[in-house]
């Protein structure tokens, strides 16, 4: 199936590579113990990222020509790329605005489909655990397979975060989003007979060298931020803006991010290695003082708000997730600037007016454990410097 995708191509922008690393390097939230796991083995399966976890569990719940994948409307196409992979059709559901499915939206969705549903996937976007429950009940109703999304939590087999797999007939995760493995996706199932046949392939040792060497590369990066730099930067940037992305409509497949050919290899045995010694306090607290640092710094900020505030007791968050007034300014003068940012800027069109409007407004902001005070200090006065430029920028033109 394609899928009408929007596409958001910066390439002309000329943007600087982020100057801070978006996900956790060296040895950040590694210990020497190793905490013990807490289901047996047999109820994993390493994969070299989530997607091709996700594969799995897509194949393993039929899904194929002739059915249809359930989707949330705001989603990376990571996420749809192996449904499209295996030639199912996929249907995207809305979102409420905290991003929770929308039930009443899902039920004339499954009665509309031409082509039956065989499975729902719901993200527990941000790792902040979601209570999916009746969402649970509703797949059980319709024979549905429910497969958890814990790509942004902090699922391991030494760590279970509270609240995440309890209902999903699997869950998939993605450990590389926090700790500092060079790849890394994980399936799990509640039901260790499920997985009974699938059997990874063993990555080529060239792959366990070019990991290796990517390892120790990114552990060896020097980060290039300079406080006292910034209003410089800003002024410069503002006065040579870049050329604006462009943005098209097109029917697409699985995205580039999607290479056949990793389908089916296991992760990287240094991978799986640094899986077995997460230090989970050191993780979940740094994670979790950044991740208050953001919400203090643009709770009362005008021109952004922080989607989820509060963070729930125990969470380990995986980025924080900041809506923007205006991403034509803001986004691309934090891009000049090289801050870490994601944004899910290209994905499949819905009517789902929260996907429609966090697609360009909702940024992904590091929290992880490889940011120390000074690093959190750069990027958050790049923000609110960005922002404050804005304003004073309308004002003059006034
Ligand atoms: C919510 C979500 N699910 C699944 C995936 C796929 O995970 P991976 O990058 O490990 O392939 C992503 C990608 O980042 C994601 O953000």
């Amino acid at each position: 199936m394609l899928l009408d995708t929007l596409i958001f191509d910066p390439s002309s922008c000329g943007f600087p590579r982020p100057r801070l690393p978006l996900l956790p390097i060296g040895f950040d939230g590694i210990a020497f113990a190793a905490p013990s796991a807490w289901a047996p083995t047999a109820h994993f399966r390493h994969f070299s990222r989530g997607r091709y976890a996700l594969r799995e569990a897509y194949r393993l719940a039929g899904i194929g020509p002739g059915s249809t994948l359930l989707a949330p409307a705001y989603h990376c196409r990571t996420m749809l790329d192996p449904a499209l992979a295996l030639g199912a059709d996929v249907a995207l559901y809305p979102l409420r605005s905290d991003l929770s499915p929308d039930l009443a939206a899902l039920d004339a969705l499954a009665d509309s489909a031409p082509i039956p549903v065989r499975a729902l996937l719901a993200t527990h976007f941000f790792g902040l655990p979601r209570d999916f429950a009746a969402l649970a009940d509703w797949c059980a109703a319709r024979r549905i397979t429910l497969i958890e999304d814990a790509s942004h939590a902090f699922f391991t087999e030494q760590h279970r975060p509270a609240g995440i797999g309890a209902y999903g007939a699997f869950v998939v995760s993605s450990p590389y989003k926090f700790l500092p493995s060079p790849d890394g996706g994980l399936l799990y199932a509640p039901e260790a007979g499920r997985l009974h046949d699938i059997v990874p392939r063993a990555p080529s040792w060239r792959d366990e060298l070019a990991g290796i060497a990517s390892f120790w590369q990114k552990a060896h990066s020097a980060s290039r931020c300079d406080l006292a730099m910034l209003e410089a930067e800003l002024t410069a940037n503002a006065a040579n803006p870049s050329p604006l992305a462009s943005e098209r409509h097109e029917f697409a497949g699985p995205s580039s991010d999607y290479r056949p050919e990793h389908a089916g290899r296991a992760s990287l045995r240094l991978s799986r290695l640094l899986y077995r010694h997460p230090d989970i306090a050191a993780i979940a607290s740094s994670r979790r003082k950044n991740y208050r640092r953001w919400t203090t710094a643009t709770m009362n900020l005008p021109y952004c708000r922080p989607l989820y505030p509060e963070l729930p007791d125990d969470c380990i968050p995986y980025m924080f997730p900041l809506l923007i007034e205006h991403p034509e300014t803001h986004f691309y003068w934090l891009k000049r600037l090289g801050v870490p940012i994601w944004r899910w800027d290209s994905m499949a069109a819905s009517t789902c007016p929260t996907a429609t409007h966090y697609r360009l407004h909702l940024l992904h902001l590091p929290c992880h454990q490889s940011l120390n005070e000074s690093k959190m200090d750069w990027i958050i006065s790049a923000l609110t410097k960005v922002g404050a430029g804005r304003t004073a920028l309308l004002q003059a033109c006034q």
